[in-house]
């Protein structure tokens, strides 16, 4: 055998090999995309379910969801929570994303640039929210947030009592900042830091705000501030645009008001 025909052997060799190897790692990609995505979904499931401090282990997520969790799905414009009736034709809640509904020409729109301080450019038209209801009252209103830290866009809940004012919780189901600095969002003890705090003061003002460093209890504006994430500035500044912005007119501001007319909450 000639020194070409064993190079030309090898190379059909290596190129079988390579196309074998292809093949594999393309079906094996198509066929977990399914599950992928299921996972991903049961994940942001389960975060409704901590920010609302529902229960998530030993449970069947889906099932403590379908039982005490009601998707309610709002038109961010006007304030109104839809009936399934009044849902825009081609709006289905269960299939809802916040990324392609932003991106979408029909169910998004551009936010304007001077009140874009989150920086996603884009919102949705139409959000779900999620209620915790018990004997006919909302016990817990739980509200999809998000927006830009350092390095990624995080996504998360944030959770309100009653009155619509005390912080029930605060979970990030997705982002993509750095571990041990902006990634410290997944701590549970700064996550637990944020209950009890109120969101809106006496005279219905915002104030709840993240701020650069740590807490001074004793100040009376404490109530309204979390401990920003050390070592994580813009993190932090990130997170405390999210939560101005989503409590705000620019988010929630008017769902919030006008549940707050039609369902009289203790202050
Ligand atoms: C590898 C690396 C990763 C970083 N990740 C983050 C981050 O996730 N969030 C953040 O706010 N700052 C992060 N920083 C720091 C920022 O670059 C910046 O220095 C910091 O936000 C300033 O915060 P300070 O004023 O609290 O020091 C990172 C820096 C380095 C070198």
């Amino acid at each position: 055998m000639s020194s070409n025909d064993a190079t030309q052997k090898i190379l059909i060799v290596a190129l079988g090999v390579c196309l074998v190897c292809s093949v594999l790692v393309a079906t094996a990609a198509v066929s977990l995309r399914a599950r992928q995505e299921r996972n991903k979904e049961l994940d942001k499931v389960k975060n409704i379910l901590q920010a609302g401090d529902l229960p998530t282990r030993g449970v069947d997520v889906l099932e403590v969801f379908r039982e005490q969790v009601r998707t309610v799905v709002v038109d961010l414009e006007n304030g109104e929570s839809l009936t399934p009736e009044q849902y825009p034709k081609g709006f289905n809640p269960e299939t809802f994303q916040i990324k392609e509904a932003a991106d979408s020409r029909v169910w998004g729109r551009a936010i304007p640039a001077e009140k874009d301080i989150i920086h996603v450019q884009r919102m949705p038209r139409y959000m779900t929210v999620y209620e915790i209801i018990h004997d006919g009252r909302i016990v817990k209103l739980i509200l999809p947030i998000y927006g830009k830290g350092l390095w990624s866009t995080l996504y998360g809940f944030i959770a309100l009592g009653e009155n619509l004012s005390t912080v029930k919780g605060i979970t990030f189901y997705e982002h993509g900042e750095t571990p041990g600095l902006g990634g410290e969002v997944d701590n549970p003890g700064w996550k637990a830091s944020w209950k009890g705090k109120e969101a809106f003061a006496a005279d219905g003002r915002l104030a709840l705000e993240v701020i650069k460093g740590k807490v001074d209890t004793r100040e009376p504006g404490a109530v309204h501030q979390i401990d920003g994430l050390s070592g994580s500035t813009l993190t932090t500044r990130g997170l405390d645009a999210i939560i101005k912005f989503w409590l705000s007119e620019a988010g929630y501001g008017r769902f919030l008001n006008s549940l707050k007319e039609r369902v009289p909450h203790e202050g």
